[in-house]
């Protein structure tokens, strides 16, 4: 069943958070579902850009309705990643999306406010939820590059004026953490002081965190011994922090990194162990029963595992 992400939130709130994670193909949303219901927990769907482009808006909308077929018992909400306006009101006219993120976050602030109200404004009219975010995460948003230097931390006070201009859902708030696998050096970690500041202006509404892959240690050790290059010092958040960050009003946590490592570990492992298979369907069968374990996993760590029933029963 497809929900809004503001439903969602509302069940979710300061008792666990949601997992966000971002799907390109079929394996990954096989895997997806079935990691979900193995560990009884309500979830979002995010498509980027970039999915959108790579795998083509029918074939996605086509997988996900089919996975609702295959697994009945999903409750999800599917959701626009990092959308520009345009991308927004291309989902939110589709009629598929229950959700969409209006990312403005490189615009002056006033500018951010103006462009999220136009697309709270249309997302609202049909339903549709709508994450926006203030402040800036490091790394590599879609084509935007924000360096290190530049990454701003999300000022308390704009984030309540913001909100109570712009009329979004929830709001991504820039606690220190960036996309891709290299986000800290030595003892750095989130801001979770900070996170307390934000919610201490803005009680009760939902917070967003991206940038939450945690970039296992083993994982990219096992990527490196089957062929990879990365560098050993990437750094994640602390899988121990959800915790911390779910009283402090964060219920959406997004996922992408982490699912790609699971993907490289497995093909890269499976090819250098059998060198002269062609065959892509056995390291598929592999990843799609690993990126399933890792879902469980993660939605254990959200506290999201086994709350499927509470949910259900809190939408009637
Ligand atoms: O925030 C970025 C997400 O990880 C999506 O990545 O734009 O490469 O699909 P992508
Ligand atoms: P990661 O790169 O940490 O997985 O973050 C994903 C994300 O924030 C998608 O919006
Ligand atoms: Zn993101």
């Amino acid at each position: 069943m497809i929900v809004t992400t503001k439903e969602l939130f509302k069940v979710a709130y300061g008792q666990f958070a949601i997992g966000a994670y971002n799907i390109n193909n079929m394996e990954q949303c096989i895997g997806l579902f079935q990691g979900n219901l193995d560990s009884q927990a309500p979830f979002i769907i995010q498509i980027s850009k970039g999915a959108r482009s790579y795998a083509r808006v029918k074939m996605l909308e086509g997988l996900i309705n089919s996975a609702q077929e295959v697994f009945p018992e999903a409750i999800f909400a599917v959701h626009l990643d990092h959308g520009d306006e345009q991308a927004c009101y291309d989902c939110i006219d589709s009629g598929f999306y229950s959700s969409v993120m209006i990312d403005a976050s490189h615009f002056p602030f006033d500018e951010n406010v103006a462009i999220t109200q136009r697309v709270v404004e249309r997302a609202h009219a049909k339903g549709i939820s709508v994450e926006a975010e203030l402040g800036m995460l490091g790394g590599v948003e879609e084509d935007i590059k924000v360096d290190e230097k530049h990454a701003m931390l999300t000022d308390p006070d704009e984030a309540a004026t913001f909100v109570e201009r712009a009329g979004c859902d929830s709001l991504a708030v820039a606690i220190g953490t960036s996309h891709g696998a290299y986000k800290f050096k030595g003892r750095q970690g989130l801001h979770l002081e900070r996170l307390a500041e934000i919610q201490q202006r803005l009680p009760g509404f939902p917070l967003v965190m991206h940038g939450s892959s945690s970039v296992p240690r083993e994982e990219v050790e096992r990527i490196n011994a089957a062929g990879g290059a990365m560098d050993p010092s990437a750094r994640g958040v602390d899988e121990n922090e959800f915790a911390k960050a779910v009283p402090l009003g964060v219920t959406k946590v997004n996922i992408d990194t982490d699912g790609r490592l699971v993907w490289m570990r497995v093909h890269r492992e499976y090819f250098r162990d059998e060198p002269e298979k062609i065959d892509f369907r056995p390291p598929g069968k592999i990843f799609m029963a690993e990126y399933a374990k890792f879902i469980a996993h993660k939605n254990t760590q959200l506290g999201s595992a086994g709350r499927l029933a509470e949910v259900r029963e809190a939408l009637g």
